[in-house]
């Protein structure tokens, strides 16, 4: 079956399929590596992501996610008598993780996991104050029994220095017998039906992921997308996503010094998406009614919860509506409630979604015309009654005068 990428390694004697998922952000990959007579030794779809800190020479933190473009496999084998086989990647410019494993009696054994990236890069680790690469080894050791295919929808997160690693939706089988994928599945312990986990429900397993309720505000990250006319979006915003689940609610500031963003822009619709460690994404799609209006119309968000991933999709939603042509701003706290199980709370935001021009946002209609539309009469009647009770205040002072003048005369 030939898949796009395929690229055979010279000198090792086995032949490479593999495939990158979607676009570039995405964090799903599938890799067949062939023996040299051609029989599948090695089957792997997996996701994954990194978050990597760093200290600058100037004292501060920074964070990177990296992008997950320019994968090669270059490396990976089959194995031979001495070493077993391995999955080798190299991503970005600066990046390249191996997975190796081991065979031992009636099991094999995901072995250890190796992370290494260049910090010298300065295009990717901008003011490091470290140089040379860092490696970040793991030594993992699941064991699986041979002829048997790994499963792992949950979480497995690989903390350590200054590395996060997440995996999950993992399949792998190494040893393929016969160069055929077996179909017995070997589940993970936080799979097994025990704690019975599905992609969308929660376990009550505490997280390292899920950082402890913030309550103080977000930060505000200015989110931007770009085609050939140069940029077509921009968003500037504070998120604070609320996940409720069995009536508990968590709040996750998002943190816009560690968040991508990408889009895409089309005359009717046009879509932002952010994602870091735990937001796998968050979608935000716009689009245009009556010609000459737009708004907030989905959200789709997945995220890792808990060690499981929460999808959520509301394609009918109806905020931050405004002119196109302008941009729509609101600086108070608003909610834009997505599922019963899903709120997003912006602050300090502003958004254009459609016609930007060189980079910048056109003028700004503001939220407060949303809501407080009636209170417009009101205010407005209000101080029509003023101006009347003056003129009436003026007249009588003024008849009082008159009056008073004729008195004196
Ligand atoms: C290996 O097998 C695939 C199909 O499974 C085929 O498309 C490919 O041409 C074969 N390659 C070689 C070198 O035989
Ligand atoms: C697997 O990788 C680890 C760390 O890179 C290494 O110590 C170990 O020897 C490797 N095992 C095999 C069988 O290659
Ligand atoms: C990916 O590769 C292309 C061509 O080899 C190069 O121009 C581009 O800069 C690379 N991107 C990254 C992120 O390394
Ligand atoms: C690390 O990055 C620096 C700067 O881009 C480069 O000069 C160096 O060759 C890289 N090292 C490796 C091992 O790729
Ligand atoms: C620290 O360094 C970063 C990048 O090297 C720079 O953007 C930032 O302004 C610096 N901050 C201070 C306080 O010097
Ligand atoms: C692989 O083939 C051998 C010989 O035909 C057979 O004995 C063995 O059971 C096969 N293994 C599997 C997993 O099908
Ligand atoms: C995750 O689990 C912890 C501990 O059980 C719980 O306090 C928290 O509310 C959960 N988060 C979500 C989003 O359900
Ligand atoms: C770029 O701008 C031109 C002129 O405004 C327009 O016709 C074209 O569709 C735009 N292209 C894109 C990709 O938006
Ligand atoms: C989160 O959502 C729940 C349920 O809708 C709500 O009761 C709670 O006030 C929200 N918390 C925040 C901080 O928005
Ligand atoms: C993001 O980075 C800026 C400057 O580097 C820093 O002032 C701010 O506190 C950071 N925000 C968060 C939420 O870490
Ligand atoms: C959002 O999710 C819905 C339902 O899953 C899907 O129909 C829609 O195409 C998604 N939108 C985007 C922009 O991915
Ligand atoms: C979308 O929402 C509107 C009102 O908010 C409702 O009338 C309409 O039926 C909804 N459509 C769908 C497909 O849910």
């Amino acid at each position: 079956m030939p898949r796009p990428g395929l690229s055979p390694v010279q000198g090792l004697g086995f032949v490479l399929f593999c495939l990158v998922l979607g676009a570039s952000q995405s964090y799903a990959f599938e890799l067949h590596l062939n023996d040299s007579k051609n029989a599948t030794c090695l089957y792997a779809n997996w996701q994954m992501n990194f978050n990597i800190s760093y200290e600058t020479i100037n004292k501060t933190k920074k964070s990177v996610v990296p992008e997950y473009s320019n994968v090669t496999y270059k490396g990976s084998s089959c194995g031979d008598e001495e070493n077993g086989p391995k999955i080798a990647m190299q991503f970005g410019s600066a990046f390249s993780w191996t997975v190796n494993f081991t065979k031992k009696a009636s099991n094999y054994l995901i072995d250890s996991i190796s992370f290494s990236y260049n910090i010298s890069d300065d295009r990717v680790f901008p003011g490091a104050k470290d140089k040379g690469i860092i490696n970040v080894n793991d030594s993992v050791k699941i064991k699986i029994p041979l002829n048997e295919i790994f499963k792992c929808n949950s979480l497995l997160t690989l903390e350590r220095h200054d590395v996060v690693q997440n995996y999950w939706e993992v399949v792998v089988q190494a040893f393929v017998e016969n160069g055929t994928v077996s179909k017995k599945e070997f589940l993970c312990d936080k799979d097994k039906p025990s704690t019975t986990v599905t992609p969308v429900t929660q376990t009550t397993v505490p997280s390292s992921t899920t950082t402890p309720t913030p309550k103080e505000k977000p930060g505000v990250g200015t989110y931007s997308v770009h085609n050939s006319n140069g940029t077509c979006l921009l968003a500037t915003m504070g998120l604070q996503l609320n996940i409720t689940q069995d009536k508990v609610s968590s709040v996750i500031n998002v943190n816009p010094n560690s968040t991508g963003s990408s889009g895409s822009c089309s005359p009717q619709t046009a879509q932002l998406r952010l994602n870091d460690s735990i937001i796998k994404y968050l979608d935000f799609v716009f689009a245009v009614k009556n010609e000459n209006r737009f708004y907030l119309k989905e959200v789709n968000v997945s995220l890792l919860v808990n060690e499981t991933v929460l999808s959520i999709s509301n394609t009918n939603l109806s905020y931050w509506d405004a002119p196109l042509g302008s941009s729509y701003m609101c600086n108070k706290e608003q909610t834009i409630s997505v599922s019963e199980a899903f709120q997003i709370n912006t602050f300090d935001l502003r958004v254009q979604p459609f016609s930007v021009i060189e980079g910048k946002y056109s003028t700004a209609q503001d939220c407060s015309a949303d809501d407080d539309n009636f209170l417009v009469p009101i205010a407005v009647g209000a101080a029509l009654a003023g101006v009347l009770i003056l003129v009436l205040l003026a007249y009588f002072v003024g008849l009082k005068r008159h009056h008073s003048g004729y008195e004196q005369f």
